[in-house]
């Protein structure tokens, strides 16, 4: 090629949620039974969906205007049904013009992030979600710029960081939040988004929040949206149907946007966003088409009632067999359907292992980790793997140089709950010895 066709430093992003996959699938093949506690698919790990769900969609795609485009915006009725949803709470009031649907919220990140200006900087959280920090960090050929998520303090924001970020950085013009948090299960308390809205004002920053989890909380957690909280600060909400419903399949979310026309250089971002879907025409018709009746059906609360219940079970179960061993940190979760576990600082080492049977399987492991700038929770994630089975994810992929690991709750039988974490827990001690 006459041209670097990418970016320096894009070749090396990973998004290690999905290539751990790769590594677990090489090791099914070896023989080795595989425990998925790393991908926050609800339907790969069991969940029955509702016939009355099903039977929506069914009806759905019995209409015919369900097979043709849509509005560039989404689907009006649904946009007034969504809109609805956040006015009669009170705080921002929008109309279904504040609203653009996209095919699931990774397509709203790819525009959200690739409209903005290659200069413009967006603060996120550490360790956070990394298609907003990839998205981000692509876009603008640089590493993402981050505050800090504190472990061990329930994984609340440490405001101080995050305004120091704000006020010495003149280029970062909005702050990130997700709320309840991927990858550590927090929720934000009201008054923690009340100091983030307020520095927002001070610094003339926008808002991006992530509530793809917003009716995911549990442990009796209280939160808000954004919306009610934001007054006149500009921001834009990010929701959706994958995890609630749930129906990542659908590639269906939306995007609320706050406070249009209170500023011109806001403003002209969000027509650019609207632009970059139209120019794709619309999201998909179908999945927006049944979201009204789904979300008012009499069963609806009360199926998810029952997930958020085993849900909450099983954060315990994972927190009491993980909580009190020595050298982790690890929080209680309340919402979402994540927990992140941090090492202490210089526990883990580049000589610790777990042994392996099968010597194809430790070939291949020793391969893998013996490669250069594999980060020591790489490590104790790839023998974790081979010497049990159970997949979960490194902590320093997701954007934060803590060690440790994220593991999912959507585990449904109990039993095989207790026995992961069980194991989990005795294997961690055992690596740590080694
Ligand atoms: C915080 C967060 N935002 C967005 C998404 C992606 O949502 P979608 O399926 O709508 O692309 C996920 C998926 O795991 C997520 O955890």
């Amino acid at each position: 090629m006459r041209n670097d066709l990418v970016g320096t430093g894009a070749g090396e992003m990973t998004y290690e949620i999905r290539n751990i996959v790769n590594v677990a699938e090489k090791l099914q093949k070896h023989g080795v039974k595989i425990n998925w506690e790393n991908i926050g698919d609800p339907i790969m790990k069991g969940e029955n969906i509702p016939v009355w769900m099903k039977e929506i969609v069914v009806r759905e795609t019995m209409n015919d205007e369900t097979w043709g485009y849509c509005h560039t915006r989404g689907v009006l009725e649904t946009r007034e049904f969504v809109c609805e949803l956040t006015n009669r709470r009170g705080g921002a009031q929008i109309t279904p013009d504040d609203i653009i649907f996209f095919n699931g919220l990774g397509d709203a990140i790819a525009k959200v992030y690739g409209c903005l200006s290659p200069e413009t900087r967006i603060l996120f959280p550490s360790p956070t979600y990394t298609t907003h920090t990839l998205g981000e960090a692509m876009h603008a050929n640089a590493a993402p710029i981050c505050y800090r998520l504190k472990p061990d303090e329930n994984w609340l924001p440490d405001l101080e960081d995050m305004e120091n970020y704000v006020r010495f950085n003149p280029q970062i013009s909005g702050i990130m939040l997700i709320n309840p948090d991927n990858p550590t299960g927090m929720v934000y308390p009201p008054e923690t988004l009340e100091r983030i809205v307020a520095i927002a004002r001070k610094y003339d920053q926008f808002i991006i929040a992530d509530e793809v989890y917003n009716h995911i909380i549990y442990n009796g957690q209280k939160t808000v949206p954004i919306s009610d909280l934001i007054g006149n600060v500009p921001a834009v909400a990010m929701k959706g149907i994958s995890k609630e419903f749930p129906w990542p399949g659908a590639r269906c979310g939306w995007v609320e946007v706050y406070n249009y026309g209170k500023d011109r250089r806001f403003d002209r971002y969000i027509n650019t966003i609207l632009t970059a879907k139209m120019n794709e025409v619309c999201s998909t018709t179908l999945p927006q088409k049944a979201i009204p009746a789904i979300m008012t059906h009499p069963g609806y609360q009360g199926y998810l009632q029952e997930r958020l219940n085993r849900y909450e079970l099983m954060s315990n179960i994972t927190y009491n067999y993980l909580q009190g061993l020595p050298g982790l940190m690890v929080n209680r979760t309340n919402g979402a359907f994540y927990m992140a576990v941090a090492f202490r600082e210089g526990l883990l080492n580049h000589t610790q292992s777990l042994p392996i049977g099968n010597p194809e399987v430790r070939d291949l492991v020793e391969g893998l980790v013996n490669t250069q700038g594999v980060t020591p929770d790489k490590r104790f994630v790839y023998y974790l793997l081979a010497h049990t089975g159970i997949c979960v994810v490194p902590l320093s992929s997701f954007s934060t140089p803590l060690q440790g690991f994220r593991v999912t709750l959507l585990e449904k039988d109990k039993g095989e709950c207790e026995r992961v974490y069980k194991t989990l827990a005795e294997k961690i001690g055992e690596y740590l010895e080694s």
